[in-house]
């Protein structure tokens, strides 16, 4: 794999000082990353949508100072210190710091906020990690003039994969591929890629409300959950399966399938979590509230000839996707029937987004 580069090869500016902020979003895969290897590559390709409103914004300032083994932070979430989130970041630069070397020679201090609600139960490793990523590739393009557009973000999206696998999905949008795929010209293992092919328009601005059905945290972290794919008995079986499911979504995109988009969208999610209550130690991640609301979108795909449909992360909150003309019918069925199974009622109206945003 050609990781040579993201190496910093040429000598790069003296500046002092810096600060940058950006705003990135969360994303939602389509098609799952379930199941890594070192470093932080996934063992199939994955697609997602990323997402506009839930999003991260941080600002990084970088004071210069003697060069040191390690990076030197400090980290503040909405406005305060939070010792607890350092150690993640740390085993993040100390991934990052052989392609960003400029690291050790500046003091960063990171102030950082989520547009949702905190222990949501929605990951902040995507949005976070990614936002963390372009103010690293905004100081190098600082020291180095000679930095593209086009590199920076592949760059961020390399950077953000080594702190989170899904991370490398929230640097573009509104659709990326990570992970090499036969069918999708330009993917990589080691980035995320824009979808390259024309979408068709049914998916223009498609919606996703993001059912807060436990705000908890995460039962099973991400770290812990791709390491059950190790040594699971249907890992190659999943993985290939993956990999053919890539494929057809890249067909039903272009074509605008909307039964097939939403057949393969739900397997995903339930193959998922199937993989999880298959595995050992195994876990239940669904709620009984999960699976009401599920039960709910199916009557209600059936009787209104809706193309609404659901997909879920590692946990038991609900996405529920479906095309900007049924805005109105969908929200007043989730007023009216989901929204009491979900943690006091919250619910996240979001949309597709255009990714990282400079502000
Ligand atoms: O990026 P990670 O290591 O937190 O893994 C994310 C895995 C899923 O969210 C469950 C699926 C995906 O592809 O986003």
């Amino acid at each position: 794999m050609n990781t040579d580069q993201f190496l910093v090869k040429s000598a790069l500016k003296h500046l002092e000082k810096a600060s940058f902020t950006w705003q990135t979003p969360s994303n939602i895969a389509l098609v799952k990353y379930w199941g890594k290897s070192n470093p932080q590559i996934a063992k199939n390709a994955s697609i997602s949508f990323t997402l506009n409103n839930c999003h991260t914004i941080t600002t990084i300032d970088f004071v210069k100072k003697e060069i040191s083994d390690e990076a030197e932070f400090n980290l503040f979430f909405e406005g305060k210190e939070k010792e607890e989130f350092k150690p993640k970041i740390a085993e993040f630069f100390r991934r990052v710091q052989e392609y960003c070397p400029y690291i050790l020679e500046y003091k960063m201090i990171i102030n950082s906020e989520n547009s949702f609600p905190h222990s949501s139960g929605i990951a902040s490793s995507a949005s976070g990690l990614s936002a963390i990523a372009m103010c690293l590739m905004s100081l190098e393009k600082e020291l180095n003039a000679d930095v593209s557009a086009e590199f920076v973000n592949k760059k961020a999206s390399f950077l953000a994969r080594l702190g989170s696998g899904s991370a490398s999905r929230s640097i573009e949008g509104p659709i990326v591929v990570w992970g090499k795929h036969p069918k999708i010209e330009g993917s990589s293992n080691l980035f995320g890629v824009k979808f390259p092919y024309k979408v068709h328009p049914f998916f223009e601005n498609y919606q996703d409300v993001i059912l807060l059905v436990d705000k908890g945290e995460k039962q099973v972290s991400s770290t812990i959950g791709h390491n059950l794919m190790m040594n699971h008995p249907y890992a190659e079986g999943r993985f290939s399966q993956a990999n053919q499911n890539l494929t057809k979504m890249s067909k039903i995109l272009q074509e605008g399938n909307r039964e097939e988009f939403i057949n393969l969208v739900e397997s995903e999610a339930l193959t998922l979590h199937a993989m999880m209550l298959t595995s050992n130690p195994y876990f239940i991640l669904m709620k009984p509230n999960t699976l009401e609301i599920i039960n709910k979108i199916w009557e209600y795909r059936q009787e209104n000839e809706s193309n609404i449909c659901f997909t879920l992360d590692a946990g038991a909150n609900v996405h529920v996707l479906f095309p900007e003309n049924e805005k109105e019918n969908v929200l007043q069925f989730i007023d009216n029937q989901l929204s009491s199974f979900c943690d006091k009622n919250q619910y996240i109206m979001d949309s597709i987004g255009l990714g990282a945003k400079n502000i």
